[in-house]
């Protein structure tokens, strides 16, 4: 275990109280989505509005439903699923990155969408009732999270018995072969010779048993995960940097300075034209949807 508990946002900084590791991590993360904020609903990001939306279907959302949106970044998930449960129903979204949040409340005013209640809140350290929501969703976040067992059980604990709760994650060789291109791209530049490193790994929920075993340690049935080919063709190179820049990806190249980020940026898109095709160039972005449900 990585670490005890979580860090509450609201009414103090993250991490401070408990878990200095656990805390850092946390405010890391807060500053790379707060850095990608800007540019994470551009188009060639629409990966996560695809994911979104499967993910509400997988959940067997209803009209009416009470859902928590955790890691709800700029919205996509907490819109998506405000359609389904309309009018009767509240969708309530929670982030640790206020960047992201003013954009979703940015997006909400714009839509007119007026059942998405919006918190700043650490996933790892929940503040509802016990067993309030029927649901509780996550898209591509739980794998941010330094203690992803000890999330999962808070998120459980605010769950209706009977109640879902779906995650996503990307599976693994998603965002390849350019992840890795870039990832060498970079090492070339480090003058520490290591490499790029994420401060917690994309890459913690990229195969089913992994997202089995979260869903069972939380006492969970009807569990279910599937992969599935998510992806389409971005237009040139200059996309790809849209995606890397505007998503957690830019923990990588924010590693340098801004004039190495620069000719690592010119290298690397120089680089793809040897995988692009007449279509452009494919982004992979599987995704695993796990499901389950409280019981
Ligand atoms: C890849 S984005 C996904 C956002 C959204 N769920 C989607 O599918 O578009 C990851 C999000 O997780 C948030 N996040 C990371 N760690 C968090 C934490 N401990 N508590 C709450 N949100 C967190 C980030 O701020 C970011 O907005």
């Amino acid at each position: 275990m990585f670490c005890q508990g979580g860090i509450p946002v609201t009414g103090r900084g993250v991490g401070e109280g408990q878990g200095r590791d656990c805390g850092s991590v946390v405010r890391h993360i807060r500053a790379v989505f707060d850095r990608a904020a800007a540019g994470y609903d551009r188009e060639p990001l629409r990966i996560f509005a695809f994911a979104a939306d499967r993910l509400i279907g997988h959940a067997g959302i209803k009209p009416g439903h009470k859902v928590l949106d955790v890691a709800t970044g700029t919205g996509v998930v907490a819109v998506s699923a405000a359609q389904v449960v309309g009018p009767a129903g509240r969708v309530t979204a929670i982030d640790v990155s206020e960047r992201m949040l003013d954009r979703t409340q940015e997006k909400l005013a714009r839509l007119g969408v007026t059942n998405v209640d919006v918190h700043l809140m650490d996933a790892g350290a929940l503040e509802f009732r016990a067993g309030y929501f029927d649901a509780v969703v996550c898209s591509h976040a739980l794998e941010l999270l330094p203690d992803m067992e000890d999330a999962v059980q808070g998120w459980v604990r605010v769950l209706r018995p009977g109640g879902v709760l779906a995650f996503s994650s990307f599976g693994a060789g998603a965002f390849e072969p350019m992840l890795g291109m870039l990832m060498r791209r970079i090492a070339r530049r480090m003058t520490s010779g290591a490499g790029p490193v994420f401060a917690i790994g994309p890459h913690r929920l990229a195969v089913p048993q992994r997202c089995q075993q979260l869903l069972q340690g939380a006492g969970l049935d009807d569990r279910r995960v599937v992969e599935e080919a998510l992806g389409y063709h971005l237009r040139d190179a200059s996309e790809w940097w849209e995606v890397i820049m505007g998503s957690g990806l830019r923990e990588l190249p924010d590693q340098l300075d801004p004039a190495a980020v620069e000719a690592v940026r010119d290298e690397h898109l120089a680089e793809l034209a040897a995988i692009m095709n007449e279509n452009g160039l494919w982004l992979d972005g599987r995704t695993l949807f796990a499901v389950a449900r409280r019981t």
